[in-house]
């Protein structure tokens, strides 16, 4: 049989406050309603200078090894996939390498092409221990962002931030790759993008919608030729169907419902040969969204409270969907659609793992989000105008990390 390769437990960890995004909404005069139900969120992270992407990246991780209890000899491979990291050359990587204490034998770096960075890492990392390379080690992924857009923008609402860490080993108890079995799309487009030197990014809001969109079919298509070809799916009927469900990337939680039915519609309109006309398009309407409610809402259930992780926010979905139904997906085929501006995308898909109940309840996700505290709109302000290398106010958490400070241009962790 050939070997598996895959995740075998993820973490999350996010910023210690959050604001509500009705207080946002009224703060800004907007009716509630256009964040909630037009956007599809509840709450938005917050994250303070001190939390910034290595030390949430730090904080996800130590939780993976401690809770995992992962032998640190046998991490092979550390890779991090963020686009708000801390240094224009030193890794994420590296700063969480030092602050885990982690043994100087394993390959550090890190990946960027905006939120699809943890993709990339985590295809690095199972293509590594699929080729015999790890020769029986463990990889690391990280996906660890600060999604920033700033006060008073159309983005505000959308932004979030956190890190999610998943052990990658021949040992997949949560989800078992079908490696191989991808289809990617990318282009040079500017939909999303954050010059040198600038915090907040710079976005083409509606234009990056019709290119995530455009990504969505591009990838599913090219995944759903090889997962036939290889008797992962059957012809007839739908194809995305017959997959239990269906995790994308989530900048905001309506922008899930837009890509399932843009998924469906590539479906329909290939089984027909031609576009969906009025009479198709009122019969699918009802059909996407019951299809939506199955297949695509269970996993929203994070990124409705955090917000966008950029690149963790796929994976913040995967560890959604199995918290509220690992039991009943056990051995079922899910897809996984990942997303980067710039752009580049890929559809792929995995097999839910036996005891993926279990290692799921080790991740203790009600505990990480109870935990936070929620601010108001005045303190939330106060917070993102701070300058970006002022130490942390808060006090550590319990097995957590924080930027402490700059000497010398070296950045330092507690
Ligand atoms: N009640 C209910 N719904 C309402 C409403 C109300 N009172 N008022 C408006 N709405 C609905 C609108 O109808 C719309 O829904 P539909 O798209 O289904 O029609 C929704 O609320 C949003 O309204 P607008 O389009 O008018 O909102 P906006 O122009 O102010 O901004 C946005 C929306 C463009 C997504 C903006 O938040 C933004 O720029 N976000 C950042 C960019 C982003 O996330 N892009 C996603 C693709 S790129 C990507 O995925 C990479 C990444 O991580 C960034």
């Amino acid at each position: 049989m050939k070997q598996q390769v895959g995740i075998e437990a993820i973490t999350v960890a996010v910023p210690r406050r959050y604001i509500d995004l009705e207080d946002l909404a009224r703060a800004r005069g907007v009716d509630p309603a256009k964040f909630t139900q037009g956007l599809g969120g509840l709450e938005m992270a917050v994250a303070e200078p001190g939390e910034d992407s290595a030390a949430l990246a730090a904080s996800a991780a130590a939780q993976l090894i401690r809770s995992r209890k992962v032998d640190p000899v046998r991490i092979g491979m550390l890779v991090v996939g963020t686009e708000t990291g801390v240094d224009h050359s030193k890794a994420v990587a590296s700063y969480v390498q030092g602050m885990l204490k982690l043994p100087p034998t394993m390959r550090t770096f890190d990946c960027q092409h905006a939120c699809y960075g943890g993709t990339a890492a985590l295809n690095a990392v199972s293509e590594w221990i699929a080729s015999g390379a790890g020769a029986d080690r463990v990889g690391i992924v990280i996906c660890s962002d600060i999604a920033r857009y700033g006060l008073n923008t159309a983005g505000e609402p959308t932004q979030g931030a956190g890190a999610v860490a998943m052990l990658v080993s021949a040992n997949p108890e949560l989800l078992a790759l079908d490696l191989g079995v991808s289809g990617t799309f990318s282009m040079d487009v500017h939909d999303f993008w954050r010059p040198l030197g600038r915090r907040e990014a710079v976005v083409d809001g509606h234009y990056s919608i019709q290119c995530y969109l455009d990504a969505v079919s591009g990838s599913y298509r090219g995944w759903r030729t090889r997962a036939l070809a290889r008797d992962l799916i059957r012809a007839g009927g739908l194809p995305s169907e017959q997959l239990a469900r269906i995790l994308y990337h989530v900048p905001f939680c309506k922008m899930a419902k837009k890509a399932h039915a843009q998924l469906r519609r590539c479906d329909l309109e290939d089984r027909s040969g031609k576009p969906l006309d009025q009479t198709a398009e009122a019969e699918e309407t009802p059909r996407a969204a019951a299809s939506f409610e199955a297949q695509v809402a269970p996993s929203l259930g994070l990124s409705a409270r955090v917000g966008n992780v950029y690149t963790g926010s796929l994976y913040l979905s995967l560890a959604s969907l199995l918290q509220r139904e690992a039991a009943g997906l056990a051995g079922k085929r899910i897809g996984l659609f990942s997303y980067g501006s710039g752009c580049v995308s890929e559809f792929f898909s995995g097999v839910v793992g036996a005891r993926a109940t279990q290692v799921i309840a080790s991740a203790e996700l009600d505990r990480v989000l109870s935990e936070r505290e929620r601010i108001g709109i005045a303190e939330y302000e106060r917070i993102i105008n701070l300058p970006p290398d002022q130490p942390a106010a808060a006090p550590t958490p319990p097995g957590g990390f924080r930027y402490q400070g700059t000497k010398e241009f070296r950045r330092t962790y507690a």
